[in-house]
């Protein structure tokens, strides 16, 4: 597995949705910048934007304005066939359901997503076993998720997200539907892609335990993006506005 290349940025991003003729404005111009391997927590009330900017990243919704430039890629230059293709190699999401489909196997999970590469059968295989290995699931690879506990549910959707051993994990609420003891051992799986595999990784959280294994805590709120750095530890000395805008009031 590669260590990541893919630094994320956004730049003036808006994105308005339009419900019932109301606009809800959920970005305003706003800007930021998370390095190469670096490992982020999203933090921020429900309707805050979480996972829209989840989805911004991976190239499942599109802003209204602004660029989002992952790597050396520009998101709005790719049209939707090569934004799919382009999710498939460089993006892995893990969910708070972990979304695995109930009647494959575990193996048969993983492999799902390079099914879209031009992997062959054997590599396919090769690369399945070893995600599923890496989060410690090798020996439960022809179960079912109906056959797993939470905990080794979530790990197989991680083996998954890390399968095509793409630049950016997105993580919205993975240890939100687990016990402590599960979301520990969670939580130390994206510590290791972070540190041993290098990946960059956008966890969002409610959880401050969580946002603590990280090196930067982001903040949304009403549309802006704030943050504290070296966890949440530093909340109440840290805090400041990421890059604010000219003429942008407060
Ligand atoms: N497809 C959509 N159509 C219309 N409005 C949407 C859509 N997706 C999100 N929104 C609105 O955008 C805002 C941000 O939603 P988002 O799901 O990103 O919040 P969140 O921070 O992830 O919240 P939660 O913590 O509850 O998951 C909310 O007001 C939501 O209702
Ligand atoms: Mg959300």
């Amino acid at each position: 597995m590669q260590e990541s290349q893919h630094g994320v940025e956004l730049r003036g991003v808006s994105r308005i949705y339009t419900r019932g003729g109301e606009g809800v404005k959920v970005f305003d111009d706003v800007d930021l910048s998370v390095n190469a391997g670096a490992f982020c927590a999203l933090m921020g009330p429900s309707g805050s934007g979480k996972s829209t900017l989840l989805n911004l990243v991976g190239g499942l919704d599109r802003p209204d304005s602004g660029d989002v430039v992952v790597g050396d890629t520009f998101l709005s230059d790719l049209s939707e066939s090569a934004l799919a293709e382009w999710r498939s190699e460089n993006v892995g999401f893990v969910f708070q359901g972990f979304n695995l489909v109930p009647v494959l196997t575990a193996f048969e999970n993983v492999e799902l997503p390079l099914l879209l590469t031009g992997l062959s059968k054997a590599e396919r295989k090769e690369h399945a076993m070893h995600a599923l290995e890496l989060v410690d699931m090798g020996d439960r690879a022809k179960h079912r998720p109906g056959q797993l506990s939470g905990g080794q549910e979530q790990r197989v959707a991680i083996a998954r997200a890390i399968a095509s051993d793409p630049g950016v994990i997105l993580a919205d609420e993975p240890t939100g539907d687990l016990d402590f003891e599960s979301a520990c051992q969670v939580l130390d799986l994206m510590g290791r892609l972070h540190t041993e595999l290098g990946k960059t990784i956008l966890m969002v959280t409610h959880d401050p335990r969580a946002a603590e294994r990280a090196e930067r805590v982001i903040h949304l709120d009403k549309g802006r993006i704030s943050e504290s750095s070296e966890g949440t530890e530093s909340a109440d000395d840290g805090f400041r506005e990421v890059k604010p805008r000219e003429g942008e009031g407060a």
